[in-house]
């Protein structure tokens, strides 16, 4: 019965791979650790079952707190981060604590603990923008936000402590995940729930920024792929299956919902923002993985979820916090035009 733990698992990706876990591997049992912050939400994992799947509250900054959960595992796969890029150009400290010391203080607690395998969860947007080409693994850390810079941070403490200490770790870096359960605030899940309001979506600047999408729960599943086959002390991308510009995102989204164009209003850019993303996966793929969801099809049924669950966004977009968070957002941050 291995006993696995997870941190961040009452969040978007968290959540997901927690539920593909239990599914996929029936003798897991999953120690899950999270702070709930805004972006927690134990809603997210209502329906696992309680005898496979345990949450405890608690910041993975706190030495004994983790030291607790993580006892008696043999896997971990750390997922807690703060994860929002325009959250951290407004304030950078629980970026670089949680990201950076939470990191540390968890490889901390699996030397001491003899952990198995440690797989750090990490993202594509520490290569930095890339105008043409594909990140590899090897390429440099170029992180232009304050997210991406405290992200490659922990990429570098999670490789000093393989080659100092030896830790078992692996590190994957996967680009924009999409899917049931996101926090209505990135793009995505904003947007659709907009949309079904009738409320305008901002598109920062042109709009011809490129992302490339991966279903969360193909996500969960290539984690699994790295964490049983990898090779520890590597780093293994995970791309998606679709790659294009937010512009003609948008464009689907309107045209799947029967929306106007009129609900699209550009408005100043992020700043820093990265023009394009775009991964090599090749070594995921000599591993064995392969993408269930195609693009098409993993949209339908993102737009159909927040159809099917507006219990599920409604009150989250009604909280406090989340609409002081949209009052600072977009202060200052004037129309621009026409779409
Ligand atoms: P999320 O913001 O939805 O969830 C983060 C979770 O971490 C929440 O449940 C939160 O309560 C928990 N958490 C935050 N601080 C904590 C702390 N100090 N102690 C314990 N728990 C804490 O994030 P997500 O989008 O699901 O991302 C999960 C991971 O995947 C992150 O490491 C992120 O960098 C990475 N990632 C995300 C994407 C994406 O598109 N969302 C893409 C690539 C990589
Ligand atoms: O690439 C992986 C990363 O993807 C993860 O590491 C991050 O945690 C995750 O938040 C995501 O970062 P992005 O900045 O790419 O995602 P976001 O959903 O915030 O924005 C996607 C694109 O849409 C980006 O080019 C900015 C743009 N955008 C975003 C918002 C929130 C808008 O045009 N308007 C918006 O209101």
């Amino acid at each position: 019965m291995p006993k696995v733990l997870v941190t961040g698992g009452l969040g978007f990706i968290g959540s997901n791979f927690v539920r593909r876990a239990l599914s996929a591997r029936p003798s897991w049992t999953i120690v899950d650790l999270d702070k709930r912050t805004y972006a927690g939400n134990p809603a997210n994992v209502a329906d696992l079952p309680r005898s496979r799947h345990r949450w405890i509250k608690g910041d993975i900054c706190d030495p004994k707190t983790v030291d607790k959960a993580m006892r008696g595992c043999e896997l971990v796969v750390h997922f807690a981060a703060e994860t929002h890029v325009d959250r951290s150009i407004h304030d950078a400290s629980a970026f670089l604590r949680t990201n950076v010391v939470g990191t540390q203080v968890l490889l901390d607690a699996a030397l001491r603990l003899g952990v198995r395998r440690f797989l750090h969860v990490s993202t594509d947007e520490v290569y930095g923008s890339v105008p043409k080409g594909f990140s590899r693994e090897g390429d440099r850390l170029e992180p232009n936000s304050p997210y991406a810079a405290s992200k490659a941070a922990s990429d570098l403490l999670v490789r000093s402590y393989f080659v100092t200490h030896k830790a078992p770790v692996l590190t994957t870096r996967a680009s924009n995940n999409y899917g049931p359960y996101q926090y209505p605030e990135k793009a995505l899940p904003l947007m659709i729930t907009n949309f079904m309001e009738d409320k305008p979506f901002p598109m920062y600047g042109d709009g011809r920024q490129v992302r490339d999408w991966l279903h969360a729960a193909d996500h969960a599943r290539a984690i699994l792929t790295v964490l049983e086959k990898g090779a520890l002390g590597e780093v293994y991308n995970i791309g998606g299956s679709y790659t294009c510009q937010n512009r003609e995102l948008i464009e689907r989204v309107l045209k799947l919902m029967g929306k106007p164009r009129s609900l699209v209003v550009p408005v100043e850019d992020r700043k820093g923002h990265d023009r394009r993303y775009a991964l090599d996966c090749g070594k995921l793929l000599k591993l064995g993985f392969k993408h269930e969801y195609d693009f098409d099809k993993g949209l339908r049924e993102t737009i159909a979820w927040y159809r099917d669950n507006e219990r599920w966004w409604r009150p989250l977009k009604k909280a406090g916090g989340y609409r002081s968070y949209y009052k600072t957002q977009y202060k200052g941050r004037r129309p621009q035009g026409v779409v």
